[in-house]
């Protein structure tokens, strides 16, 4: 069989990226520009200088992945790109920067959800295997997802309020670590202690989640510690929210294994690098019997090899986007055959 190659484009928050990978599981070459220490200094990404950003800078990504990978863009079987969910004006310019490529060079254009990409990335460490639990843990995104075969996405739960992510985030913020704070916390709490009593959130029967509750809870805890004149033990603080939520995730997630009679779960997403989630969700597979993979570290926050990675697949269902592709901030991972499969 004749090898494809796919190019993908990733602008969906403050990553400009380009990927080129080969039949869905070999990356050739990847270029990430991110631009987390131009937010760093407004606590957050701004959208409209994020995207501003990836104007400035997609065509140069673009190239450089090319280079990278020494080949030209006739060699490029199909161009995937992510149209959402994400900032608008972000997604925009990856959406138009695709779309200019693959009109221009007659190759095929991909429309590729985010978190799709985030859960494809698994591939680019072994197949997926099939049914299987995808725990997708991001800054915007907190999902369980029961696959029963490539794209086939059924949403069994998430998030209510904030992501998981942005809970990490909002919770650096409190003890001053700047955006984005979910490695430092990480960090903090392997060295720190369990000391502080956090509640577990919303731990009924549901697969959902809620973290607002939880950031609440640690901001009144550092504000009355502050008021008693005693200091915030920030390691100990970081251990035992981390706990928290590595609790309640662990909980829900091993339960929809359980109950969906399912043997293979995959982690994805930014916060999916987490050292002590990894470690605990492989310890509790491992006594079930239940096969775990997740993505290298570098492949769990936001790249364009993921979109490649999901892209393939994509292709080879027929998938296909014309020139009227536009951005959507808030889509769905279960609606997007039915949004934007023009076969
Ligand atoms: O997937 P991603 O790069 O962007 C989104 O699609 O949201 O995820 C970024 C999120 C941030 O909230 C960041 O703090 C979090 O992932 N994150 C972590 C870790 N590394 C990144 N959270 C906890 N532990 C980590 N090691
Ligand atoms: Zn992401």
């Amino acid at each position: 069989m004749k090898d494809i190659y796919i190019l993908g484009i990733e602008t969906s928050c403050d990553e400009t990226s380009a990927s080129i990978v080969k039949n869905g599981n070999e990356e050739i070459a990847t270029v990430v520009l991110s631009q987390i220490d131009i937010h760093k200094d407004f606590g957050g990404v701004v959208p409209e200088i994020a995207s501003r950003h990836h104007v400035k800078n997609i065509t140069i990504v673009i190239e450089e992945c090319l280079e990278k990978a020494n080949m030209e863009i006739n060699q490029i079987d199909g161009i995937a790109v992510t149209y959402g969910p994400g900032l608008v004006g972000s997604l925009l310019v990856g959406v138009e920067a695709a779309k200019t490529l693959a009109y221009a060079n007659n190759i095929p254009l991909i429309p590729v959800n985010h978190m799709s990409g985030h859960i494809y990335a698994n591939e680019l460490e072994k197949p997926l295997e099939f049914p299987l639990i995808a725990l997708v843990i991001s800054g915007g995104h907190t999902e369980l997802i029961y696959m029963k075969d490539h794209y086939n996405f059924e949403k069994i739960g998430g998030t209510l309020d904030d992501a998981v992510g942005e809970c990490y985030d909002k919770v650096a913020r409190i003890v001053n670590v700047p955006y984005p704070g979910g490695p430092t916390i990480d960090r903090w709490a392997y060295e720190g202690k369990d000391t502080y009593s956090l509640s577990l959130p919303l731990n009924d029967d549901s697969y959902n989640f809620s973290f607002s509750g939880l950031k609440s809870a640690v901001i009144n805890l550092v504000h009355n510690e502050k008021q008693r004149g005693n200091e915030i033990r920030k390691k100990d603080l970081a251990a035992s929210f981390q706990n928290t939520v590595i609790e309640i995730i662990t909980k829900k997630t091993m339960r929809a294994l359980k109950d969906y009679q399912v043997n293979h779960l995959i982690i994805a997403g930014g916060v999916a690098a987490n050292k002590v989630l990894r470690e605990r969700l492989m310890e509790l597979c491992q006594k079930e019997n239940i096969s775990f993979s997740c993505p290298s570290i570098q492949h769990c926050t936001d790249n364009a090899a993921m979109i490649a990675a999901s892209g393939y697949h994509a292709y080879l269902l027929g998938h296909r986007a014309d020139l009227t592709l536009n951005p959507q901030s808030s889509l769905e991972l279960a609606n997007q055959k039915a949004v934007n499969n023009k076969e």
